[in-house]
C-alpha cells in the first residue's frame, strides 16, 4: 500500500506580509519549501512527495529539484487550504493511486519537521482504522475574552492539544470527508474526518514543528534548523 506526502503550497502568506508567498522566502540558505520537501523526501517509508502549487505559480520552476527522484508537483491549488488539498487528492486518485493509500498532508510552511518524527508517526498509525495527526498538549493557561478584551473565563487546558501536520488519513475517505464537509470550520484534515463521526488518533508532535505564519517565525525556524544541524 502506497504512502504519499501531500504538501499544500498554494497559499499567499497574507499574515507574513512579504512581497512573495512565504513558502518561497529565504531560510538558512534555501527557501522555506525546499526545507519542507527535503525533510519529507528523507523519510524512506514515503513513496512520493507531491506538492500542490497555485496554477499561476512562477517560482517553483526557478528552484533546483535535482536529486529528488520521488518528487512530483501538481498545479491545482485552490482558493483555500482545504480546496488545495482536495484538488490534490482528486488528482492522485485520477492518476490511479489506490483508494486506501495513506496520505500524509503536511503544510509547506512547516519546514522544521523532523524525518524521524514522521517515520514514527507512520509506524504508529499504519494499522490504525482511522488515521491521525501530530499534535502537542496545550502548555499555557487558556483565557476566554469578552467583547472588551477582558477575561470572561479561564478554561481548563486538560485534554486540549494543538494540531500540527502531518495529518495522516486514507486517500478516498479523506477526499470524501473534505468534499462533504467543505466550509470555513474545516481548518484541517482531522476536522473533516471528525465530521464523519470518526475519531483520529493524536500522535505526539514537537514544539519545533512550527508553522511559519508571522515574520518572527522565520527567525525561530532558522534557529531550530541551525540547532538540528549542530
Ligand atoms: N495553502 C494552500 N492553498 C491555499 C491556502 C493555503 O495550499 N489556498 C497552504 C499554504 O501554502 C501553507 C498551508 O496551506 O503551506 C498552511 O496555510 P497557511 O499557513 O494559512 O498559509 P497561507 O494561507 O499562505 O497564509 P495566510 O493564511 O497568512 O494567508
Ligand atoms: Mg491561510
Amino acid at each position: 500500500m502506497s504512502i504519499i506526502a501531500l504538501l499544500p503550497a498554494a497559499g499567499s502568506g497574507s499574515r507574513m506580509g512579504a512581497a512573495i508567498p512565504k513558502q518561497y522566502l529565504p531560510l538558512c540558505g534555501k527557501t522555506v519549501i525546499e526545507h519542507t520537501v527535503a525533510a519529507l523526501h528523507a523519510v524512506d517509508e514515503i513513496d512520493h512527495v507531491v506538492v500542490v502549487i497555485s496554477p499561476d505559480d512562477t517560482r517553483w520552476d526557478e528552484l533546483s529539484w535535482q536529486g529528488f527522484a520521488r518528487l512530483k508537483v501538481l498545479r491545482c491549488g485552490g482558493d483555500s487550504r482545504a480546496a488545495s488539498v482536495c484538488n490534490g487528492l482528486a488528482a492522485l486518485r485520477d492518476d490511479g493511486l489506490e483508494a486506501q493509500s495513506w496520505v500524509l498532508v503536511h503544510d509547506a510552511a512547516r519546514p522544521c519537521i523532523s524525518p524521524a518524527l514522521v517515520a514514527g508517526m507512520i509506524a504508529e498509525l499504519k494499522d490504525d482504522p482511522v488515521g491521525g495527526i501530530l499534535a502537542v498538549p496545550v502548555a499555557d493557561t487558556l483565557k476566554a475574552a469578552d467583547a472588551g478584551q477582558r477575561i470572561a473565563a479561564t478554561r481548563p487546558r486538560d485534554g486540549l492539544w494543538q494540531a500540527q501536520t502531518p495529518q495522516m488519513f486514507r486517500l478516498q475517505p479523506l477526499h470524501d470527508a473534505l468534499v462533504s464537509g467543505m466550509g470555513p470550520d474545516i481548518t484541517d484534515e482531522a476536522s473533516a474526518i471528525e465530521k464523519t463521526g470518526q475519531s483520529p488518533k493524536l500522535v505526539h508532535g514537537s514544539p519545533w514543528n512550527l508553522k511559519v505564519t508571522w515574520p518572527q517565525d522565520l527567525h525561530l525556524a532558522s534557529l531550530i534548523l541551525a540547532g538540528a544541524q549542530a
